[in-house]
């Protein structure tokens, strides 16, 4: 664990917050999500959903440990291309994929899950313009309410349009439909073994044999929590569920679909601390206000969810005072910039206060209201910094795209 004079001395060179990532935590999470799913059954394949956390060296090492990239942008695609990672491995998610990300795609043999008719309609259009002989593709499912909820993404197994674009696939010499996707938020097991029955259900209405494959999406819950969560399913769970209820269906080995799993928050959600300094302290009417360097919008993807801080370290030269509680509050000027509310501690002036699990969504998420991004830092068993994942943000990172009137 960290001490405080090795924040000091990081905060020096960095500001006085920053994010620290961790690799092995990152690294033991792949080995354990992949593990638990492929001793129940041997073709599955992980591919990591881009969206939740984009740090280039993050997919990097990534990307050398055979995870694929699970993309839903042209922005996510050529950062993808740009890493070098094999193209026809991206799998190509998305309600909104434009023209020329999608011909890219198609050129590159990606794989493509459609997410509605008039997407096929533009991939046939596209079709003459490219050479291909064969590419197979995957529909998004939607299937309709679940929890009094109906998910916007994908074709309704239900309606014509299903049928239609499945129609059109069949009639088109050149593209060959190879399996189902589905993604959905619920992260709890009753939600989960809905999905998998779902696709089920959708595979054996529409193929003869096994699918090539059957994308189950993401939405699983991390390994452990910043506060302990009743309902949550460890991988190994959720494996069970998911390789269960398939091989029910398909239990001849010879004739199984590749089960493909998008995790994001999963394998990033614990792999990141993010570090602010307490720049204030103040009574305001009966309130203890700490001010901290940060922000709720460094903390909390929708800059709204606070939460204690999961580590407090303290300012060497200051003396004890009695606990009391504290409102953590951030450097914009928006009266809900709470990063804590009610911090039962003793808190002064110069001190770090640790928020960990903030991993996923967070630095994709992060608006640049008032101020830049912190950075995002690599550290060595010393606590000094390895690598730099991302500098401080700078204004002209900011501006760069607004030009001056004259
Ligand atoms: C298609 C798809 N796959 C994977 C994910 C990753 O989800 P999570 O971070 O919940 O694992 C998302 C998130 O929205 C998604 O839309």
């Amino acid at each position: 664990m960290i001490n405080y004079d090795q924040l000091q001395k990081i905060s020096k060179d960095y500001g006085d917050s920053f994010y620290i990532f961790d690799t092995d935590q990152l690294k033991e999470n792949i080995e354990l999500f992949e593990n638990s799913f492929i001793q129940h059954y041997p073709k599955v394949e992980v591919a990591y959903s881009y969206k939740t956390n984009y740090i280039p060296a993050v997919l990097r090492i990534i990307d050398s440990l055979k995870i694929s990239p699970e993309v839903v942008s042209e922005m996510e695609y050529d950062l993808a291309s740009s890493l070098g990672v094999k193209l026809e491995e991206i799998i190509y998610n998305g309600p909104v994929k434009n023209r020329s990300s999608l011909k890219k795609a198609m050129i590159n043999q990606s794989r493509i899950n459609i997410d509605s008719i008039d997407e096929l309609n533009l991939m046939i259009e596209i079709l003459p313009e490219i050479n291909l002989k064969s590419l197979e593709i995957g529909i998004r499912c939607n299937f309709g309410s679940f929890r009094n909820s109906v998910s916007r993404f994908g074709i309704d197994v239900k309606s014509e349009e299903f049928e239609l674009a499945i129609q059109l696939i069949r009639d088109n010499g050149i593209l060959h439909l190879s399996g189902f996707h589905c993604h959905l938020p619920d992260r709890d097991k009753a939600a989960v073994e809905w999905r998998t029955k779902q696709l089920l259900d959708v595979s054996l209405d529409t193929f003869e044999n096994a699918p090539k494959f059957l994308d189950f999406g993401g939405g699983f819950f991390g390994s452990d929590f910043a506060t302990p969560r009743e309902d949550s399913v460890s991988f190994e769970e959720y494996a069970k569920i998911i390789t269960g209820l398939v091989k029910s269906v398909y239990p001849n080995a010879n004739d199984q679909p590749w089960i493909i799993l998008e995790p994001g928050t999963a394998l990033v959600a614990n792999t990141m601390n993010y570090w602010t300094r307490v720049v204030a302290v103040k009574e305001i009417g009966s309130k203890s206000i700490a001010v901290v360097d940060g922000s709720i919008h460094e903390l909390s993807p929708n800059g709204r969810q606070n939460r204690n801080p999961t580590f407090q370290l303290r300012h060497s030269s200051r003396s004890e005072s009695s606990a009391q509680a504290w409102q953590v509050v951030g450097y914009t000027c928006i009266e809900d910039d709470y990063l804590s509310k009610d911090f039962f501690s003793d808190i002064s002036k110069g001190d770090f206060l640790g928020y960990s699990h903030v991993g996923s969504y967070n630095i994709v998420m992060k608006p640049p209201f008032i101020r830049p991004a912190s950075p995002i830092l690599e550290l060595n068993r010393n606590g000094e910094v390895l690598n730099v994942f991302r500098e401080t943000q700078t204004i002209s990172d900011i501006f760069a795209g607004f030009r001056n009137k004259d």
